[in-house]
C-alpha cells in the first residue's frame, strides 16, 4: 500500500505508518506533544504505539470516555483545559488516537486552541480510517444536532494502522463498511464490487479495501474542500442518518454512525427514485445489500415527525428547505435536491414497511 500525498498539503501514510510516525515526530521539532484518546483506544491501541514508536511514550495523555454522547462542548472544554495544564503552546502537536469521535473532537480542539495548533490523526476504527479522519471536517454536536460546531482544518498527517482493527467489535467494522459501501455507491462500481465480494466471501480482505475507499473520499474532498458543491455527494444517506443519530442521542441511547447512515441510504435510495429518476432495479439492489450485509438502525413510524424536525436543521439546508444528496444512478450523485416533508414521510414509511413486512 503506497502512501497517498494529498494536494491539501499532507500525507496519508499507509506503507509503513509506524516508521513514518516516528520520522514525522522526530523531524518536526514540536515543543510539546499530547495524545487524545478514549478509554478503549488508549487501552487497546496506545500500547501498540508504545511498543513500536520511539516517541509516543513521552507524550502527555488526554483521556475521555468513549461514545458520541461525549462529542460536545463540555468535554471539549475539558480537553482544552488539559492542553493548557500540560503547557501546550502554539508550537505543540495534538495526536488524535481513536475513531471518528476522537478525530472530530480532537481536530476541533486543536484547530481552536490558541487560534489553532497542529494535529495529526491516527484512526483506530474502520470508519475513521476510510472517512472521518480524512477531509478536514472537525466537529462537535450541539443540543443533539450532529456536528453543528466545527471547522474545516486539515491534519498535518494521517497514519493508517490496520492492526488496530483487530480489537474492534465486529459491529463497529460493519459500521465502517457502511461508509465503504457509500463510497462505492456514489463514485466507483469496481470498489462497490470488491466491497460486496468482501461482504459475501471475505475476499479481498477488509484491509485491502481501505486505500481505494480513502482515495475516493480524498478525490472528492480535493475538488471541493469546503463543501460548496460536489463534496456534498459524500453526504448520501446522511440527512436521514444524522437525524436518526440525533433522535437516539436525544433519547440518551447510542447507536453507531454506520447503522444510522445504512438506514439513511435506504430511505435516500427511495427519494433518489422519486426525485432523480434512479432506476427501480438500483433501489432494489441497495435494498438487498444493506439489510443483508450492514446493520441498519431501527426506525419506527412514531419517530417520523421527530426525524423530520431534526432534518429541518441539517447543515446542507438553505431557505428553510430540506436538502438531500441523492443518486441519479449508482455511481452518479445528485446534490442539492429539495424534498418535501410528504416525500420524506413516504420514503421513511416505505423503509419501515420493508422491515415490518
Ligand atoms: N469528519 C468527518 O468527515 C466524519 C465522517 C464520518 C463520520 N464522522 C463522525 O465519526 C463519528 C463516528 O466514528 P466511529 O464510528 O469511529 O465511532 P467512535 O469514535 O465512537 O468509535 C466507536 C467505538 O469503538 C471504540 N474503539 C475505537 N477504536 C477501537 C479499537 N481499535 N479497538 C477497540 N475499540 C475501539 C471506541 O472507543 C468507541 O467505543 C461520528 O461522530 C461521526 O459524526 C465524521
Amino acid at each position: 500500500m503506497n502512501d497517498i500525498q494529498s494536494s491539501l498539503g499532507y500525507t496519508i501514510f499507509l506503507e509503513d505508518p509506524i516508521a513514518s510516525l516516528d520520522n514525522f515526530l522526530s523531524s518536526s521539532n514540536y515543543s510539546k506533544v499530547a495524545i487524545l484518546g478514549d478509554t478503549h483506544t488508549l487501552a487497546e491501541c496506545l500500547p501498540y504505539l508504545n511498543l513500536y514508536s520511539s516517541y509516543s511514550s513521552t507524550c502527555d495523555l488526554i483521556e475521555i470516555d468513549p461514545g458520541e454522547d461525549n462529542k460536545n462542548i463540555d468535554i471539549c472544554i475539558g480537553i482544552w483545559s488539559m492542553m493548557q495544564e500540560f503547557g501546550l503552546d502554539r508550537n505543540s502537536l495534538l495526536i488524535n488516537l481513536g475513531g471518528g469521535v476522537i478525530s472530530d473532537m480532537g481536530g476541533f480542539a486543536a484547530s481552536t486552541y490558541m487560534r489553532g495548533i497542529d494535529f495529526i490523526n491516527i484512526p483506530t476504527t474502520l470508519l475513521a480510517m476510510v472517512d472521518a479522519s480524512i477531509g478536514g471536517k472537525t466537529g462537535l454536536d450541539l443540543q443533539h444536532y450532529k456536528n453543528h460546531l466545527g471547522t474545516f482544518t486539515h491534519p498535518k498527517g494521517i497514519f493508517i494502522i490496520p492492526e488496530f482493527l483487530g480489537s474492534l467489535h465486529e459491529l463497529e467494522i460493519k459500521s465502517g463498511l457502511t461508509e465503504v459501501v457509500k463510497h462505492g455507491l456514489i463514485a466507483d462500481h469496481l470498489h462497490l464490487r470488491d466491497t460486496l465480494s468482501y461482504l459475501s466471501n471475505g475476499l479481498p480482505g477488509v484491509n485491502e479495501l481501505i486505500p481505494q475507499s480513502i482515495k475516493i473520499k480524498l478525490d472528492i474532498v480535493e475538488q471541493d474542500p469546503t463543501e460548496k458543491g460536489i463534496r456534498k455527494a459524500l453526504n448520501y444517506g446522511h440527512t436521514v442518518g444524522h437525524a436518526i443519530e440525533s433522535y437516539y442521542l436525544a433519547k440518551g441511547k447510542l447507536i453507531m454512525h454506520g447503522s444510522a447512515v445504512a438506514y439513511g441510504m435506504m430511505v435516500e435510495a427511495v427519494l433518489s427514485e422519486m426525485k432523480c429518476c434512479m432506476k427501480t432495479e438500483d433501489v432494489k439492489y441497495i435494498f438487498e445489500i444493506i439489510p443483508n450485509h450492514l446493520e441498519p438502525a431501527k426506525v419506527t413510524q412514531e419517530m417520523i415527525l421527530d426525524l423530520i424536525d431534526f432534518m429541518k436543521l441539517d447543515k446542507k439546508n438553505t431557505d428553510d428547505l430540506i436538502k438531500f444528496s441523492l443518486l441519479s444512478e449508482i455511481g452518479k450523485p445528485a446534490i442539492n435536491i429539495t424534498c418535501t416533508e410528504e416525500e420524506i414521510t413516504e420514503a421513511l414509511l416505505k423503509c419501515i414497511h420493508y422491515f415490518n413486512d
